[in-house]
């Protein structure tokens, strides 16, 4: 059916991993510190644009990296930047390979994730007063945006970066990193890489109905290879994703403006409409 409606707005949050937390993407910056139904986020909201687009930036850890993966408060994260207006939500993490072919510097579009995580909030729909009524219970068999993946991955061929289009995150709990028992086992799972953020950040932004997707950058090969030189410590990964955090900001300086371009009216519709036919109300 034809509407003469016009095209919903986009506005871009990009959610910043270790490394890739600096403002500097930005243009026209301005700091928004905000609150919300959860509590705070982990830090001041970066608004701005990227070539006019209007973008709104946040560091998952805070700016100084001072929040360990169990205590970020992703729901506050999410829902701030939902408030915020964005639509779309790009994010960058630093992980660990699980696979010989993804090199440490590979960039990975993320298209599946395995729940490792034990101890954090994953539902807005809490049963909370102030919180959304029901009991939500939403399909997670596509739970990265198939769209906004497609853009990523154009814009890594035409960057020339070397990329994997596809990749299932394995989330655990940390803040220490795998046994080799556990990490072998990830392999045998299926897991591609691993890291500590992207549960629940992926299935929250679904529930707020936003269209989200996740550049991973690999810093090291976990500890399954038996050669030792390669394995995760914290210096290997802050060294690769700083030196690296450079081909982020060049894939989402390119992407964005694309994304942009597009008319997300019935993607994002159809996201609403998913959590809505999710959640069982009570009666009435
Ligand atoms: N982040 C970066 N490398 C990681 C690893 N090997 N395990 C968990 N999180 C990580």
């Amino acid at each position: 059916m034809e509407t003469n409606s016009a095209p919903r707005k986009v506005k871009i949050g990009i959610i910043g991993g270790s490394g890739l937390d600096n403002p500097d993407i930005l243009d026209n910056r301005r700091e928004k510190h905000v609150d919300t139904p959860y509590g705070k986020p982990s830090d001041a909201l970066i608004l701005g644009d990227v070539a006019g687009v209007e973008c709104v930036l946040l560091a998952r850890h805070g700016r100084g990296h001072t929040v360990m993966p169990t205590n970020i408060n992703f729901r506050a994260n999410v829902h701030a930047l939902k408030a915020e207006g964005c639509t779309h939500l790009v994010v960058t993490t630093a992980c660990g390979s699980l696979r010989e072919d993804i090199h440490p510097g590979d960039m990975v579009i993320l298209d599946q994730f395995i729940d490792r995580t034990t101890k954090r909030a994953a539902t807005f729909y809490d049963g909370n007063p102030g919180s959304p009524v029901g009991v939500c219970h939403l399909p997670m068999d596509t739970p990265f945006c198939p769209h906004i993946r497609k853009i990523l991955i154009n814009v890594c061929k035409e960057l020339e970066i070397r990329h994997h289009e596809s990749g299932t995150m394995v989330t655990i709990e940390g803040p220490r990193f795998s046994s080799r028992a556990e990490s072998k086992m990830f392999r045998m799972w299926g897991g591609d890489v691993i890291n500590m953020t992207t549960v629940p950040e992926v299935a929250l932004a679904k529930e707020a109905g936003m269209c989200y997707a996740a550049v991973a950058m690999a810093t090291d090969y976990d500890c399954w290879k038996e050669d030792p030189g390669h394995h995760v410590s914290v210096d290997a990964v802050l060294k690769v994703f700083k030196g690296n955090a450079d081909k982020g900001i060049r894939i989402f300086k390119a992407a964005i403006p694309q994304i942009a371009q597009r008319d997300w009216t019935a993607v994002l519709e159809e996201n609403r409409g998913l959590v809505t036919s999710s959640v069982i109300q009570p009666p009435s």
